[in-house]
Parts: structure tokens; sequence; C-alpha cells
């Protein structure tokens, strides 16, 4: 069952970068968009395994620095790469706590 569980605090993100977090045994990218949007996806990129959290990020496009594949962070989906996904989890935000479904 899925449940949501506190992964950061809001401002302990950057707009510019991302940050890698271990939670569950699970390795997550988060991305800051704006002041009250945080983007949550598997820290692996799905070519061959390169972190995420340190991918270039341009309107919502996140593109992975080891061979350029691109993935729009709201629905993972690869946009150079037709047919590939990251995983993407949904997050929420409550008093400056960064919360993840999972
Ligand atoms: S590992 Fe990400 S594009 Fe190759």
């Amino acid at each position: 069952m899925k449940k949501f569980i506190p992964i950061a605090n809001l401002d302990e993100l950057s707009e510019t970068e991302g940050k890698a977090f271990r939670i569950n045994n699970l390795a997550i990218a988060l991305f800051k968009a704006g002041s009250d949007q945080v983007f949550a996806l598997e820290n692996s990129c799905p070519h061959i395994g390169a972190p995420l959290d340190n991918g270039l990020v341009q309107d919502k496009t996140l593109t992975c620095l080891w061979h350029g594949w691109c993935f729009d962070l709201e629905t993972g989906h690869s946009s150079n790469c037709p047919g590939i996904k990251v995983q993407t989890y949904t997050t929420k935000i409550e008093d400056n706590k960064v919360w993840i479904e999972i």
C-alpha cells in the first residue's frame, strides 16, 4: 500500500539543480520548480544507470549528462527516446516539508 513519507525540507532544494536522496532502499532525485512544485524521479537513468540528480533541467525537461537522454519531469517519459520512461513519484508540500508517495 502506498503512503506519503517526508523526504526533505523544501528550503534545502534548489531550482537550478537536483538533489539525491535514499528512502526505503530507493534512490530518488528531487527537482524543485518554482516555489511550490517538486518532482521526484528514480535516480537512475534507464539507459545505463547514470544518476539523474546531476542532470540539466530546463523548462521541466531533465537531460541526463552521460548521453543526453531527455525526460519530462512530470511524466518521466523521454522526449528523444520514444517508449522509454523513468519512474516518477507523486509529491506534496506541507509546511516546508516535501513528502513523497511510495
Ligand atoms: S546513462 Fe543516461 S543517457 Fe546514457
